[in-house]
């Protein structure tokens, strides 16, 4: 395989739109109605294609080292755009876990400085991974939401003080689809010397993350989701001034300042945010990962965020219509692309809905629609008909 041929030239790709102009790369929607985006983006043509074209190379030119590393650094620069970061301020990760692990690794819980702030939203892996760190010396501590749901910023400013280490708010909860306000936490925990930790695995492809605006030190997130791509694929963006003053133990050869040295003389991490990538990259995931977000970049998250917003909008005045109760808030930055809607019986409405090629997901007892470029209204009005039809399931 001719390696020169196997990227497609940037001038010949159509201009996207969200919407019917590129639910035809996703074939799902021949047969299904597919609102789940939470838990996984839909397959695009392109995305197999590339998934595909790591097996073909394999075949052809066996071991492809250096297409490899060329592929790890197509990820951190297309991370990086996403971003609005530089590629050496984002590391390659293959998952969440392994970023916030190494993270927190550099972090000295065993002085004075030794807590851990927790919003009641993070995905599971961010807590346990900070309850992990008590066996460091850490104190969690956990900001929970008021009875309406939301957690105010007033929360995190009584939990976070000169003892805070890291104070972890992400962007958009995996659970309820409530949206923090990041920019006023960081705000508040920079004013004690904490750093913010900001997990946009529900929002990065779906909402604009700007690292220069959004306040976090830390941001992190993976490619399953809204990125379009595969698991295994990850990334960690760390505030420049960082790379010098953190050191992870948690580390592997490809945080090596040099990595073809192949030395087992010392530990010399790279100067660069490349100091939290791990060992082995993990390559069946970077081709996918990569043309996934080649396509999101195409159509563009600013015009995404929008579509989505106003079949969010469509969604839930018919959930109102309804009489449903919506979890997730409305106002103005309040939400991302996630709306959670609260069920007596959320399994069985997943099931229900299945059974009408319709697929959500559910967590706690709450149904989630997760909408992306892909959807479009008529997808939105067959939810909401077919949640009509199973009105006795909704709270
Ligand atoms: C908010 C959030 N963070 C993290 C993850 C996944 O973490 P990891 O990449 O460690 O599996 C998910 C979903 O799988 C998520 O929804």
């Amino acid at each position: 395989m001719d390696r020169a041929d196997t990227d497609t030239p940037r001038d010949q790709t159509p201009d996207l739109t969200p919407g019917l102009s590129v639910r035809d790369e996703f074939a799902i929607f021949e047969h299904t109605t597919y609102a789940n985006s939470c838990s996984q983006g839909a397959l695009a043509n392109r995305v197999r294609a590339a998934a595909e074209e790591w097996l073909t190379g394999w075949d052809a030119n066996g071991a492809e080292w250096e297409f490899w590393v060329e592929r790890n650094e197509a990820a951190r620069a297309a991370f990086a755009g996403l971003l609005h970061a530089e590629p050496d301020d984002v590391a390659v990760t293959t998952s969440v876990s392994q970023g916030v692990s190494a993270l927190v690794s550099a972090l000295d819980l065993a002085g004075e400085r030794n807590r851990i702030v927790i919003s009641e939203y993070e995905f599971p892996t961010v807590g346990q991974i900070a309850h992990a760190q008590e066996l460091r010396g850490a104190q969690v501590v956990h900001v929970r939401p008021e009875a309406d749901g939301r957690i105010p910023v007033e929360r995190f400013a009584e939990a976070i003080d000169e003892r805070t280490a890291l104070a972890c708010c992400t962007a958009v909860s995996f659970r309820s689809g409530h949206r923090h306000d990041v920019s006023a936490i960081a705000e508040i925990a920079h004013a004690k010397g904490a750093l913010v930790l900001a997990d946009s695995y529900q929002a990065i492809g779906a909402l604009e993350i700007d690292v220069r605006t959004l306040g976090a030190d830390v941001v992190t997130g993976g490619t399953v989701k809204y990125l379009l791509g595969s698991a295994g694929l990850g990334f960690m963006w760390l505030r420049d001034s960082l790379r010098s003053e953190l050191l992870p133990t948690q580390t592997g050869w490809f945080a090596d300042e040099d990595i073809f040295e192949m030395s087992i003389a010392d530990y010399s991490p790279h100067a660069s945010a490349r100091r939290f990538d791990s060992g082995t990259p993990p390559v069946p995931s970077l081709y996918p990962g990569v043309a996934g977000m080649e396509l999101i970049a195409e159509v563009g998250v600013p015009a995404i965020e929008a579509h989505v917003r106003s079949l969010n909008d469509r969604l839930l005045e018919g959930l109102d219509a309804l009489g449903a109760t919506v979890v997730t808030p409305r106002g103005d930055g309040e939400h991302g692309p996630l709306i959670c809607v609260l069920s007596t019986d959320p399994n069985a409405l997943v099931a229900a809905l299945t059974t009408e090629n319709i697929i959500t997901s559910t967590r706690d007892s709450n149904l989630r629609i997760s909408l992306h470029l892909y959807n479009v209204e008529e997808d939105v009005d067959r939810i909401l008909a077919a949640l009509a039809a199973n009105r006795t399931l909704l709270a």
